[in-house]
């Protein structure tokens, strides 16, 4: 959560850090400030409560000329939503500004060694800037200052600093895992930001800051040095991909054009990795061995939120075509409940960002038993792919909704592909399910493509049901974790209470909340379970529950029991979840916009989870 800053370069700093904070408004919006040096080191801070137009509007024509700077947007985590919370905060003095992403921990005990009354805010960063203020005091330099400070914290974080105390340097350090920190260099400047998108199109080379490791930056120079103190040698990257214009074409909100943009999206995930000349999968990025793929005896999905959803399918698909015991873990819990792992479970992390702090926990998990890891991430570069053994990109392009719409549909395509592709290894696969399976796949674009036509009818239902406050979706099978997502989508960008259930669970308790106030969308496709999806619906329909039903193609046997029927495009059964969720992202959407919502930036969420 909440982004971070630091520009080195040519006099006009501010702008530099206005616009780098822009990129990275996605992470965080509750907040944002901006610190300025001028030329002679001395700072003047801005801060405002709200979406960084806010700051942009109050910093109009009196940012001062500058050559360094640094700026946040803030997630609340500690402390009230407001502009004494909001960062960068600094000593009593005014004197060291800092920036922060992450949590210290036992920053409440760190304060004890300070006068209470010096604190302005109920931040845990604060006091960082205090200790750090104590540190130049008693003679140390800004990069011992804050490697002092740093060692008596616990937590995971990241942090810029910038002091009129030691003027023309910024010092960036990690502390543990999450909060991650690119540096990118560029002619005449040089940036340091929680993550590489907010890199302007001139930055051509990069450094990952890895935990635990410092930065001292000049407007010209860079040194590097790790936990201990010691100068390291860091390896420079050319900038691994292109950056997406963030521009919003035809479409209202980046939610619908990214919902729409998933025909493309699919096509560039499946592009040369279905080959149906040869009726085979490449993944040539997969760095596992023939041996080592026969050798797996478990696998062990880890993900948060929607990508936690799109596991479910991913189990389905391992279990099916590669006969891999599999089980999906909220990468949350997993940590906590000692897993059982060893040198044959392969842990596959599905995660957008790459840098989800929960998702990356759960992988040190697996690293330190020492199991096979494999990412399934749209950023290149991000955390994941650094400690995964290999990776699986999406190729989405920058997903700028904080609602995960097309990595969804990507990182389900990917699963469906390795469990393919150790299905044949494993010899658990035959030729002609492989065939089937891979034109089945490279069909996708065009029944997504028609899903999407389905639009205009969504709309309409959306129109009559936006005004109700709680829905039911269920599904069975691979409608299951479909469902997860239909609800997920609604109550993240309009605020309603949906939740999702396996369908035989509605009547061990959901069916008490039926009555006509409660609809229920129901996942029904012509499938092995469908005429016990059927007895659902006539349960709910006895409770005067409405049901909005997704039917299979050429469907008409709901037309008298359901109240609207969406009828999906045809697909290949298995495949099904990747065209079946496209309704329920249009329909999350429409029934936010008609609710008048900020579909893009959801009130109290982030686009990458930083913080546990
Ligand atoms: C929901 C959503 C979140 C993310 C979750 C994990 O639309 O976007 O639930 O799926 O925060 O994020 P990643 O995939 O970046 O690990």
């Amino acid at each position: 959560m909440c982004g971070i800053i630091g520009y080195c370069g040519n006099g006009n700093a501010g702008e530099a850090v206005l616009q780098g904070l822009k990129a990275l408004e996605y992470r965080g919006y509750d907040s944002s400030g901006i610190a300025l040096a001028d030329q002679d080191g001395v700072m003047s801070i801005t801060r405002s409560v709200g979406k960084i137009s806010a700051l942009i509007e109050k910093t109009k024509n009196n940012l001062i000329p500058s050559s360094y700077g640094i700026g946040h947007t803030r997630w609340a985590t500690h402390g009230a939503v407001n502009e004494v919370n909001t960062h960068p905060h600094t000593d009593q003095f005014g004197k060291v500004a800092v920036v922060h992403n992450g949590i210290i921990e036992n920053f409440e005990e760190l304060k004890e060694n300070f006068p209470l009354e010096i604190f302005t805010s109920e931040t845990d960063t604060e006091v960082i800037a205090h200790m750090i203020a104590l540190e130049i005091a008693n003679g140390e330099n800004l990069l011992q200052a804050v490697q002092n400070t740093l060692q008596k914290t616990t937590g995971s974080f990241s942090i810029l600093v910038i002091s009129e105390l030691n003027p023309h340097k910024m010092v960036a350090a990690r502390k543990g895992n999450a909060s991650g920190l690119v540096i990118g260099f560029a002619e005449d400047a040089i940036s340091v930001v929680s993550d590489i998108t907010a890199l302007t199109n001139i930055v051509e080379k990069i450094i990952f800051l890895d935990a635990n490791e410092y930065v001292e930056i000049s407007s010209k120079e860079t040194n590097f040095y790790n936990a201990t103190g010691e100068e390291i040698d860091k390896k420079t990257l050319l900038l691994p991909f292109e950056h997406n214009v963030q521009n919003l074409g035809q479409y209202k909100h980046y939610m619908l054009k990214e919902i729409n943009e998933q025909p493309e999206t699919i096509l560039d995930t499946i592009r040369g990795r279905y080959q149906s000349d040869t009726g085979s999968i490449n993944l040539q990025e997969l760095q596992l061995s023939s041996e080592q793929i026969r050798n797996i005896n478990r696998v062990v999905f880890v993900g948060m939120g929607t990508s936690a959803n799109a596991t479910l399918v991913g189990r389905h698909y391992m279990e099916r075509f590669a006969k891999i015991p599999s089980e999906v873990d909220n990468a949350s819990e997993f940590r906590y409940r000692q897993p059982i792992l060893d040198r044959n479970t392969l842990v596959i992390s599905v995660t957008q960002s790459g840098e989800t702090v929960d998702t990356l926990a759960a992988m040190d998990e697996a690293k330190r038993a020492g199991c096979m890891q494999i990412t399934i991430c749209n950023n290149p570069g991000t955390q994941t792919t650094r400690i995964a053994d290999s990776t699986l990109y999406m190729r989405c392009g920058q997903e700028i909704s904080v609602a995960s719409t097309k990595t969804m549909t990507a990182s389900m395509i990917l699963m469906h592909a390795l469990a393919l592709y150790f299905g044949k290894i494993r010899g658990t696969l035959s030729p002609e399910t492989e065939q089937h399976q891979i034109n089945a796949a490279l069909h996708l674009p065009v029944a997504v493509g028609q899903a999407l036509e389905l639009s205009n009818q969504v709309e309409e239902i959306a129109n009559y049901y936006h005004s109700f406050d709680n829905f039911l979706f269920l599904g069975r099978g691979l409608g299951f974790p479909i469902a997860i997502e239909g609800a997920l989508k609604l109550k993240e960008i309009s605020y309603i209470n949906a939740i999702g259930y396996a369908a035989g669970e509605m009547k061990h308790g959901p069916i008490a909340l039926i009555d006509s106030q409660m609809p229920t969308v129901a996942i029904v496709p012509r499938d092995t379970v469908f005429e016990k999806m059927i007895s659902n619906i006539q349960q709910i329909r006895a409770r005067q529950g409405k049901v909005i039903a997704l039917v299979s193609h050429g469907e008409k046997s709901l037309n008298n029991l359901a109240d609207e029927i969406i009828e999906l495009p045809e697909v290949d059964p298995l495949l099904a979840p990747i065209v079946t969720v496209i309704p329920l992202q249009l329909f999350a959407y429409h029934i936010a916009q008609k609710r008048g919502l900020d579909i893009d930036q959801p009130r109290n969420l982030a686009k990458t989870v930083t913080v546990e």
